[in-house]
C-alpha cells in the first residue's frame, strides 16, 4: 500500500439528520451493541473511549461496566442526542467531549480500550487517527474496531466509500498495531481487536 494511498476522506460523512438510523430496531437486529461490549470483557476500573460516540449506541452498553467512559464526536448535535438519552442522566462516568479523531481531546495513555464503529471509513486520515489512537491507549491498550463490509449490505455507506477488510488488516498491520484478532460477531460488519504495539 503507498504511503497516501488511504489517506483521503471517501467523500462520506455521516449526515447527524440521520441520526435515528443509528438507533433503529432493524439496527438493533443487525448489530445487537452489546456483542461486541461483552467481546471487550472490560475492567471494573478501566478507561474506556469510544471515538465517533454519536448518539451513543454503543455507550450506554459499555459505560455500565467499565470505571470511566469517554465518548469523542465533531458534531455537537450527536452529543446532544446522546445527552437528551434517558439513560444518560443515568450514568455518572461518561465525559463527552467535542473532537476530531485526528487530534483527540486526550491526555496520552488514559485509556485501556479505544474502541470505534462505523467511523474508520469516514476518517480523512487514518495514519494520523491510528498515531492519536495509541497516544491515547495505556502501554498494551486494547483497540476495538468495526465497519462495514465491503458487501451488498441492507443500508450503510455506498460500496465505494468503504473500505474492506483486507485493507483495514492491512492498514491497521501498517500503523503498528499488533495481536490482531478478527471476532466474527456481525454479518454485515468486520470487527478486529488489537494491541497498541
Ligand atoms: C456512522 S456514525 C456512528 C456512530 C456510533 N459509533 C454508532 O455506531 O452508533 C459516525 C459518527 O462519527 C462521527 N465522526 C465522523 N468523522 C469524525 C471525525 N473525524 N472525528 C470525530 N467524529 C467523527 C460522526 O459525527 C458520527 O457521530
Amino acid at each position: 500500500m503507498s504511503e497516501n494511498e488511504d489517506k483521503h476522506n471517501h467523500g462520506h460523512s455521516f449526515n447527524p439528520e440521520n441520526w435515528r438510523k443509528l438507533e433503529s430496531d432493524e439496527r438493533r437486529a443487525r448489530m445487537d451493541p452489546a456483542k461486541l461490549i461483552q467481546a471487550m470483557a472490560l475492567a471494573p476500573d478501566s478507561t474506556v473511549i469510544d471515538i465517533g460516540v454519536g448518539t451513543g449506541f454503543f455507550a450506554v452498553e459499555a459505560a455500565p461496566l467499565c470505571g470511566k467512559f469517554i465518548g469523542v464526536d465533531h458534531s455537537p448535535r450527536m452529543l446532544e442526542i446522546f445527552r437528551s438519552k434517558e439513560a444518560f442522566t443515568t450514568f455518572g462516568n461518561v465525559e463527552l467531549l467535542e473532537g476530531k479523531a485526528e487530534s483527540l481531546p486526550v491526555d496520552d495513555g488514559v485509556a485501556d480500550v479505544v474502541f470505534h464503529v462505523n467511523l474508520f471509513h469516514e476518517v480523512a486520515d487514518m495514519e494520523k487517527f491510528h498515531q492519536q489512537i495509541r497516544r491515547a491507549l495505556k502501554p498494551g491498550g486494547r483497540l476495538y474496531m468495526a465497519d462495514w463490509k465491503a458487501i451488498p449490505t441492507e443500508g450503510g455507506p455506498p460500496a465505494d466509500h468503504r473500505i474492506s477488510e483486507q485493507k483495514a488488516l492491512g492498514i491497521l498491520q501498517r500503523d503498528g498495531f499488533t495481536n490482531i484478532g478478527k471476532l466474527d460477531l456481525y454479518e454485515d460488519h468486520y470487527v478486529f481487536s488489537a494491541i497498541s504495539g
